[in-house]
């Protein structure tokens, strides 16, 4: 993982980061008031963007990542050349939870890239991290484990 600056995002990736953080603004979050955006660029140029979508029962949330991938398998698309994550954290990154890298990596190319965009409350930028998922999830449970 390696911190980088809006400057380095290049013109695919500034796309991602605005539909990130433009559809966070619509995360239904009123359990934890934590919203999520998330916006992915498939290998033939398509994108699709999700915010996080919670629930009176807690245990049904739609992460931002999911609500994304979803979108791109409906319009009949596969594979994701790269995803961007925008939250409102001021850990070191914000990177997506176990189970959205397991999703992520259902759909993954060789090595999809991760971009993480840790806002401040403000809407300002406190950090950007760039990964893939090999880095996220090494050792992977992954779809060749069930091809014969
Ligand atoms: N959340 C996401 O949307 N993506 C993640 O990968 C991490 C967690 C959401 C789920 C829940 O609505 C809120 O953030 C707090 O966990
Ligand atoms: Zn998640």
């Amino acid at each position: 993982m390696e911190q980088i600056n809006l400057e380095d995002l290049n013109e695919i990736e500034n796309k991602l980061y605005e539909e990130a953080y433009n559809v966070r603004e619509n995360a239904y979050a009123p359990y934890s008031g934590f919203k999520v955006g998330a916006a992915l660029v498939t290998d033939t140029g398509k994108i699709f963007s999700g915010c996080n979508v919670e629930s009176v029962d807690l245990t049904l949330t739609t992460h931002a990542e999911m609500n994304a991938i979803d979108s791109m398998i409906a319009a009949g698309e596969k594979k994701i050349k790269e995803i961007i994550i925008v939250m409102v954290s001021d850990v070191g990154y914000g990177m997506p939870c176990g189970l959205c890298r397991q999703k992520i990596l259902e759909f993954a190319l060789k090595d999809t890239v991760i971009i993480g965009i840790n806002l401040k409350e403000d809407g300002s930028i406190l950090n950007i991290n760039k990964t893939s998922i090999s880095e996220v999830l090494p050792f992977a449970f992954g779809p060749e484990v069930l091809q014969d």
